[in-house]
């Protein structure tokens, strides 16, 4: 979905990861809420860009005899994630080429990873082979907005996220899975700076500075704007939540309308202040709705 040189990143970022990826950790514990109201019986799952393993443990809270296997292609984030679930199968593979036909897990989970692929439709196409269903957080379109816009004002414009709108997400979905539910969850970060916003996504191993050097912007001058521009920044990550199921006879579209299930939407926001603190719910639309 964008050509950010990542892997690297993730693998420096690995052992300092949890003290820094309170947005990722907020958002494991919402997602896995939502599968809840399904009822389904989960007894293996395989967890995607599994980073630290935070979608894995809040899994295991639910279903703690659940055969857990975590795929990433960072060694160094498998190592941090082993250590906190050392019953856990490591498969250190990337996942928009692993072969997941015949794997038969019941669930596999990504959370906030698959923003990450470079063909998230074709990902799912595949995914379908090896599992019935499938639990995902993705940053929407305008997530970190603020953060371009800072720089694009000092006349450095970073390559485009590449991200989803959520018309666009379900419309890619619809082929071959049935939504069982999304939430919609917009977290806010706040920082000092451009510069502490630009280490908190390093510290994360989402380095934006180094990949815009392949797209041939002048290292100085983003260094010159991030010492210049001393004010406050809030970040925002405008995230959907979705759980689907691979609709098994294609044909119609059930999408959202299934009978069976239980669509819901929930607008929340989060706001999340420095250092690390999770803040208070500022706005939810506790009215959920059937579909
Ligand atoms: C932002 S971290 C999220 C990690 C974790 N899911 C969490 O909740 O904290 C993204 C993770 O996805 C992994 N990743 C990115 N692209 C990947 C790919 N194509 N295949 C496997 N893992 C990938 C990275 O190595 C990294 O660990």
């Amino acid at each position: 979905m964008n050509s950010f040189r990542f892997s690297g990143n993730f693998e420096d970022a690995a052992c300092n990861y949890d003290r820094y990826a309170d947005v990722q950790r907020r958002c494991a514990e919402k997602l896995v809420a939502l599968l809840l109201p399904s009822g389904i019986e989960v007894h293996s799952f395989i967890d995607i860009g599994a980073g630290t393993g935070f979608a894995t443990l809040e899994l295991l809270k639910i279903f703690p005899k659940a055969k857990a296997t975590l795929l990433d292609v960072s060694p160094r984030m498998l190592d941090v994630a082993r250590s906190k679930v050392p019953a856990s199968i490591p498969v250190l593979a990337n996942a928009e080429i692993f072969d997941f036909s015949g794997c038969g897990f019941d669930l596999a989970v990504a959370n906030l990873s698959a923003q990450w692929f470079h063909d998230f439709a074709k990902f799912l196409q595949r995914l379908v082979a090896g599992c019935r269903y499938f639990l995902f957080s993705i940053p929407l379109r305008g997530s970190f907005a603020e953060y371009t816009s800072a720089f694009a004002e000092n006349g450095v414009e970073l390559p485009a996220l590449g991200y989803y709108e959520e018309t666009e997400l379900v419309d890619t979905l619809r082929d071959t899975w049935n939504i069982r539910a999304f939430q919609r969850v917009v977290f806010k970060k706040s920082f000092s700076n451009l510069i502490s916003a630009a280490r908190h996504f390093k510290n994360i191993g989402a380095n934006f500075v180094d990949a815009t050097e392949r797209g041939g912007f002048a290292q100085s001058k983003i260094s010159a704007i991030l010492r210049t521009e001393q004010a406050p920044i809030t970040l925002t990550y405008d995230v959907l939540l979705c759980f689907v199921e691979f609709r098994e006879n294609g044909g119609a579209d059930e999408c959202i309308h299934n009978r069976n299930g239980y669509g819901y939407r929930q607008n929340c926001r989060l706001s999340l202040d420095m250092p690390q603190q999770f803040g208070e719910v500022l706005e939810a639309d506790t009215n959920w709705r059937r579909f």
